[in-house]
């Protein structure tokens, strides 16, 4: 047995199709999609159907698992780490990411935020709710602007130097907390974080394609992004209503705005959209409108891993099949989208002269 894990392999990774990049500007592989446990693993799915899930992953080449302490509050964590051990999956194989912020439901002035107190004990507790000895990634699951950058800079390195992490990554931060971040790590001689879990889909454009640009430049990093579909929109199965069973229909108090949103002219403009590209993605790509908006997000060089959700394995076996659509994404395919979606960042100006790509080429 390995010293890392105290279960026996059962099952051995086979990466299947699936291509893998590297997470900014560190030496770690990730898949091109994962999948992440928000809502699902622990929370409406407990027991038997994690694993079918977890399982239905595994078997299709995703090695990548994203969670939260705060995800069902600790129990995503727990049925993560439970369906590993169960399922005899190689601690080697995978990639295991989870983030602190909004710590496990107590309310003390320090179970949350990102003290050097919350991040070294919600860290401790996380692994042991995951029944692990490290995690991949750590993600700030937040800025905190009550705490010092240094002390957020500091307790990471002391995570990843206790062995308990082997990187750190923030998660909606803005570009100016990523870029102080960077330069504390820089001046310390300490590690920076290696990746920002963002928010990025057909109708969520902005931070991820305007506002981090200089940063995949200049720091190389690269993001794990989340939501892709947003919560289910992009699969068009609210166009006409909301379904019973559904994610907005189970969580009606979560999702208020986005449900009140689709009353109004801007929501109902979103679902004529949604609709055209639809149309696109049949007739042009003979694929469906979930698997476009993945595959669209995923073809972005500077997204690192599309981190999937799925109540069910059948939406992840559907999901996958963006793996066979990213390379049909040609430039004429993607400007058809981007008229379509009418909402492409504007570019920074570049005052007359030739812009570059984050390598440096025009
Ligand atoms: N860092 C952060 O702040 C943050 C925030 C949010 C999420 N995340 C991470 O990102 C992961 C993914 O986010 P997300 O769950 O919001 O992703 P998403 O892809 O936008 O939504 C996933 C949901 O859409 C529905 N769905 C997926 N595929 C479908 C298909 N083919 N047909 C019909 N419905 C389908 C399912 O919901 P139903 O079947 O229930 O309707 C599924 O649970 C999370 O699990 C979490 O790990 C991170």
């Amino acid at each position: 047995m390995s010293p890392l894990q105290d279960w026996p392999v059962q099952q051995e990774y086979d990466p299947k199709n699936m291509p893998f990049r590297r997470l900014g500007p560190s030496g770690l592989r990730v898949p091109v999609f994962s999948l992440g446990g928000w809502l699902t693993l622990g929370g409406s799915l407990i027991g038997d159907p994690v694993k079918d899930i977890i399982k239905a992953a595994f078997d299709a080449g995703i090695n990548m698992f994203d969670t939260a302490e705060t995800y069902a509050d600790g129990k995503s964590e727990e049925e993560m780490g439970r369906v590993i051990k169960e399922l005899g999956l190689r601690r080697t194989d995978l990639i295991i990411t989870t983030k602190l912020f909004w710590g496990v439901g107590r309310k003390g002035p320090n179970d949350g935020g990102l003290s050097r107190k919350h991040i070294i004990e919600g860290t401790r507790e996380s692994l042991g709710r995951l029944g692990l000895t490290y995690v991949d990634v750590i993600f700030a699951h937040r800025h905190d602007h009550n705490v010092p950058m240094e002390e957020i800079v500091r307790a990471f390195n002391y995570v990843i130097e206790q062995g308990w992490a082997n990187y750190w990554g923030t998660s909606e931060w803005t570009a100016r907390e990523i870029e102080e971040a960077y330069h504390v790590a820089t001046k310390l001689n300490l590690i920076a974080p290696i990746a920002e879990q963002c928010q990025h889909n057909m109708f969520t454009r902005d931070r991820p394609e305007k506002e981090y640009h200089h940063l995949y430049k200049k720091y190389h990093l690269s993001t794990t992004v989340f939501s892709p579909l947003q919560f289910g929109f992009l699969t068009g199965k609210y166009n006409d209503g909301i379904p019973e069973g559904t994610r907005l229909a189970q969580h009606t108090e979560q999702f208020h705005t986005l449900l009140k949103d689709l009353e109004t002219p801007s929501g109902k403009d979103k679902i004529r959209k949604i609709k055209e590209l639809t149309k696109l993605a049949e007739e042009e790509l003979q694929t469906s409108m979930a698997v476009l908006a993945l595959a669209w997000v995923a073809k972005n060089p500077n997204t690192g891993t599309v981190i999937l959700g799925a109540s069910k394995p059948e939406q992840l076996v559907e999901n996958l099949k963006a793996l066979e659509i990213i390379p049909k994404l040609t430039p004429e395919i993607l400007h058809k989208i981007d008229k379509i979606l009418a909402n492409t960042p504007e570019a920074l100006p570049s005052h007359g002269r030739p812009a570059l790509d984050r390598f440096g080429r025009i």
